[in-house]
């Protein structure tokens, strides 16, 4: 794909799971990467390396802002820049919403949610000086089915698509795209240690009983993903911006 040679990526929550495979396909497209985890993402730093390229590893708790602060500083320092910033990490702990407290709530919107406007208000006044920018968020297919015990998850994640309509908006003229992509129930290290919902006597066959509900009735593992995020950042997708792309093997329809 056309104009990751040579770009600076930064992908929070890249330590595991999607995030990792984003970081390992944009360097296999040619971008340097910079991980932004609360874990050492030395598994990702060995699959950058293998493709050649360069990679940082901070550690960086998104929810708190000068904790993103200080990852625009180790950035700026080692490279420079950022041109393609990745909102990956995220929490989906399961909660009743009889049960849930406002602490809950608030942890899973200050990581899913509140960290998508630090690093947003951290990189994007670079992309807006240099004239080019790409930022993908995560959303969730969550949003738009009928999923119980996540008010907290699937809130957050409808305000990423809101934020991310609103970021491309007043981005749009100088040459930032903004999108979100929603994946389905994802094979992950997050998703793999949850416990399985009633009716299902493990996450593998939680992970099958979805499967049946998508048109293409197999798990979604991260390499599904990693296709579009390498499109949404490409020059090719310079004209697609405030969208929500669903990938999940035909899911959901919007
Ligand atoms: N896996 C799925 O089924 C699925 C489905 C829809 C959406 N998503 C979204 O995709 C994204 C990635 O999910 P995943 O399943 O790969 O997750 P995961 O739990 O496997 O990995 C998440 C990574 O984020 C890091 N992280 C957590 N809190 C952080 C914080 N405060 N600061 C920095 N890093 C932090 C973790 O250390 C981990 O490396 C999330 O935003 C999630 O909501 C996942």
């Amino acid at each position: 794909m056309r104009g990751h040679k040579g770009k600076i990526a930064v992908i929070t929550g890249a330590a595991a799971g999607i995030g990792q495979a984003y970081a390992q396909r944009l360097a296999q497209e040619g971008c340097d990467i910079v991980a932004a985890d609360i874990s050492a993402a030395t598994e990702t730093g060995k699959l950058v390396e293998a493709e050649g390229r360069k990679f940082l590893s901070c550690i960086c708790d998104v929810s708190s802002q000068d904790s993103v602060l200080k990852l625009a500083e180790d950035v700026e320092r080692t490279f420079g820049r950022c041109d393609i910033l990745v909102n990956n990490a995220g929490i989906y702990p399961r909660k009743k919403f009889l049960e849930m407290t406002y602490e809950d709530w608030r942890r899973v919107m200050s990581v899913n949610l509140d960290a998508a406007f630090f690093t947003c208000r951290a990189f994007v006044p670079g992309m807006k000086e240099r004239g080019w920018g790409r930022i993908v968020n995560m959303s969730s297919s969550t949003f738009a089915t009928v999923v119980p015990d996540y008010a907290h998850y699937i809130a957050s994640k409808g305000g990423i698509v809101g934020f991310t309509r609103a970021l491309a908006t007043e981005m749009g003229p100088f040459g930032i795209t903004v999108n979100a992509i929603a994946p389905s129930l994802t094979r992950s290290q997050g998703t793999l240690s949850q416990t399985p919902r009633a009716g299902a006597n493990s996450m593998d066959a939680e992970f099958e009983n979805l499967a049946r509900r998508q048109s293409i009735p197999r798990p979604e593992v991260p390499e599904d993903l990693v296709g579009a995020l390498a499109f949404l950042t490409s020059d090719d997708a310079a004209f697609i911006t405030a969208q929500t792309l669903y990938v999940d093997g035909g899911f959901v329809r919007v």
